[in-house]
């Protein structure tokens, strides 16, 4: 295995492992660590099964089953698809899913850690990928806060709810999500995590904040959270720290959802096929050794 680490302060292309075969300790080991360090990962050229996909993120910690029930693998729940694909009348995946900056499951008592996306079709245009994935990077975030601004957020959580950024694509995105029911808003009530966590792996210091789910900064006066947040968010997109992939199919694509917070663009027609499908990583035993208290995600 061959980890080559690009010019941005996030990405390394991953080589000679074939992620269809059972991974060794050792390579366990030095993705974990390069997954810390580098944010993204990318391993081309891979061939696998649904049930592949799973096997190989499994080995990262809890997979997370969507309580939607819908656009999952058959037999195999925790593998999602993302699509833009009709077929037969039907949609065989979420066509929309991620399109603004967020983090996975930061609405959730145990947040996400990793994301393992597999790409099967990708769009093009005039020989250009469509649909590329930006990051940005949180550890560079955190350490070119004004000194004032790292200051007032220190020791402080903020709230996270699902219901943000549904309504949101909703609202300014003319998205087909059917409004969420009081049922659905019920199972997802909304968190507290530290704005400022400690990397399990890196030990390396990263805003935990993003404008999908960020609602208030828990116990400060609403004003001054939300002047403050809106500073945050406009902070953390900065370009100087996004990093944008493009796809190629048969693409692996890793990325630490404490380090980083990303968005899909949506630069491709209906009529231009996409088909991604998806295993997301809790961080339950990356934080823990399997603990799933959430206040294991370490704050300053
Ligand atoms: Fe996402």
């Amino acid at each position: 295995m061959k980890i080559i680490p690009g010019s941005h302060s996030l990405g390394a292309t991953v080589t000679e492992l074939d992620l269809s075969q059972p991974l060794t300790d050792t390579d366990h080991r030095l993705l974990v660590e390069a997954l810390a360090n580098r944010g993204v990962l990318r391993f081309p050229n891979q061939t696998l099964t649904a049930r592949q996909q799973f096997d190989f993120s499994a080995r990262f910690g809890t997979l997370e089953e969507n309580v939607a029930g819908m656009f999952q693998e058959p037999g195999l729940p925790q593998v999602m698809v993302l699509s833009n694909i009709v077929r037969d009348g039907k949609p065989i995946g979420i066509a929309d899913a991620g399109q603004s900056w967020h983090t996975d499951m930061s609405y959730s008592a145990t947040v996400a850690y990793a994301n393992v996306l597999y790409a099967i079709e990708i769009p093009q245009r005039a020989g250009r990928p469509l649909g590329s994935t930006q990051f940005a990077d949180m550890v560079a975030a955190y350490e070119t806060l004004p000194n004032e601004i790292k200051r007032r957020i220190a020791g402080r959580t903020a709230t996270h709810d699902f219901a943000k950024f549904w309504d949101m694509m909703r609202r300014e995105r003319g998205s087909a999500r059917p409004a969420l029911t009081d049922a659905q808003r019920n199972t997802k009530p909304p968190v507290s995590h530290p704005l400022v966590l400690v990397h399990p792996v890196s030990g390396q210091r990263a805003l935990y904040a993003n404008p999908g789910y960020a609602m208030w900064i828990d116990g400060m006066d609403r004003s001054e959270s939300d002047e403050l947040l809106a500073f945050l968010f406009q902070h953390q997109t900065e370009s100087r720290f996004v990093f944008t992939f493009e796809w190629t199919r048969g693409d692996v694509l890793m990325w630490d959802n404490l380090r980083t917070i990303h968005q899909a663009l949506a630069d491709y027609r209906a009529d231009e096929p996409r088909l991604i499908k998806r295993c997301q990583v809790m961080a339950d035993r990356v934080l823990n050794q399997g603990r799933t208290d959430r206040h294991a995600l370490a704050a300053v």
